[in-house]
C-alpha cells in the first residue's frame, strides 16, 4: 500500500471512532475496501450485522439495495453508501408495477423475493431470501406455489430442490449470467485437478456442470473446510482476494474473466473516507415502504 493509501486508511480508522461508525463490505468489494472494513460478508451476514449493530453510522460498501436493507433494518442509524451510483442491474429488473401485475396472474402464489431487489418490491412480497438460504426458506413455506423474484437462475436452482411449483421472473445478474458452459469446460481443461464451485446466480446448465453451488459466504466456508487444494471460483472476482488471504496455501482460479461487477468496484478508500467526512451520501427508505419492506426481511430471519 502506498503512502497516500496508508494515510487514507488511517484517516478512515480515525473517522470510524469519531463517528461511532461501522464499515461493512460485501465479499465483492475491492481489496483495500475489504481491508478497511470491520466486517466482510455475504448479503445475509451483512444484513444481520446491520440489524444488530450498535454503531450510530453504518457505512455500506456494496450496492444500493444492500444499503437500503440496512436502512430498513436499522432506521435509527445513519446509513452511508460511499458511491451513490453503485446499483444492481438485477435488482432493477423488477419494478413495483410489474410485480403487482404478475401477482394478479398468480393470486395463490407466495411472493419470494431475492434480497437483490428494490425496497418497494420487498414491500409487496411475502418473504425475502438470499442466495445462502433460498432453498431452505422456500421449503419452509406453507404453500404449493411460489412466485420467485427477480433472479430466474437462483429461482431455477431452488426449483430443482423443492416440490413446490416455482414461477420464475425474467431477471438475472448480468455478471453471473455471462458465464457459459464453454468456460466450465475450458477451466476443467486448464486445471483438471481443481474442484469447481459456482454461485446459484449462474445459468442452470453452468450450475449443473459445477461440482458445488454456494453463496459467497458458502464458498468461504467450503474453501476453509475442504481438503481440495485447488478451487475454480464461479462468482465475482472480488471474492478471490478473501479466499486467498484466508487460505494462503490453496490456489484459487476465476472461472471466467467476465466475472467482474463494475458496480462493486466503484467504491474505494477515497470514497469511504469522503463519506465519513461529509456524512454523505445517506440512504433512507421512507415510511410506509420501510415498515412494509421490513416484514419479509424479518420473516426470512425467523424462517432459517
Ligand atoms: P451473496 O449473498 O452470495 O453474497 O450474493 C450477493 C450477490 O449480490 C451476488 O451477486
Amino acid at each position: 500500500m502506498g503512502e497516500e493509501k496508508k494515510a487514507m486508511f488511517e484517516r478512515i480508522q480515525e473517522l470510524k471512532r469519531l463517528r461511532n461508525a461501522v464499515v461493512l463490505a460485501h465479499n465483492y468489494q475491492l481489496d483495500e475496501v475489504q481491508d478497511v472494513a470491520d466486517f466482510v460478508g455475504d448479503s445475509f451476514e451483512l444484513s444481520r450485522i446491520a440489524a444488530q449493530s450498535s454503531a450510530d453510522v453504518i457505512v455500506f460498501c456494496g450496492v444500493h439495495f444492500m444499503a437500503e436493507v440496512a436502512a430498513i433494518l436499522a432506521p435509527d442509524r445513519i446509513v452511508l453508501l460511499p458511491e451513490i451510483q453503485a446499483g444492481c442491474p438485477l435488482a432493477d429488473m423488477v419494478t413495483l408495477e410489474a410485480l403487482l401485475e404478475k401477482k394478479k396472474q398468480y393470486p395463490a402464489a407466495m411472493v419470494v423475493t431475492y434480497i437483490n431487489s428494490p425496497a418497494v418490491v420487498k414491500a409487496v412480497s411475502d418473504i425475502c431470501v438470499t442466495s445462502s438460504n433460498a432453498v431452505s426458506v422456500v421449503n419452509s413455506l406453507d404453500t404449493d406455489e411460489v412466485l420467485f423474484v427477480p433472479d430466474m437462475n437462483l429461482g431455477s436452482f431452488v426449483a430443482g430442490q423443492t416440490d413446490k411449483r416455482i414461477i420464475l421472473w425474467d431477471g438475472y445478474c448480468v455478471t453471473h449470467h455471462r458465464v457459459r458452459l464453454a468456460d466450465v469446460a475450458a477451466a476443467r481443461r486448464s486445471h483438471p485437478d481443481a474442484v469447481i464451485v459456482v454461485h446459484p446466480e449462474c445459468r442452470p446448465e453452468v450450475v449443473k456442470s459445477a461440482d458445488y453451488v454456494f453463496s459467497t459466504g458458502g464458498m468461504i466456508k467450503f474453501a476453509r473446510e475442504t481438503s481440495y487444494e485447488k478451487i475454480i471460483v464461479g462468482t465475482e472476482m472480488g471474492l478471490i482476494y478473501r479466499l486467498q488471504k484466508e487460505n494462503p496455501h490453496k490456489q484459487f482460479y476465476l472461472l471466467s474473466q467476465g466475472l467482474i461487477c463494475p458496480n462493486m468496484k466503484f467504491t474505494d478508500l477515497e470514497k469511504v473516507s469522503k463519506a465519513l467526512e461529509t456524512m454523505q451520501p445517506q440512504i433512507s427508505v421512507p415510511l410506509p415502504i420501510r415498515d412494509l419492506a421490513r416484514r419479509p426481511l424479518e420473516r426470512m430471519f425467523t424462517a432459517v
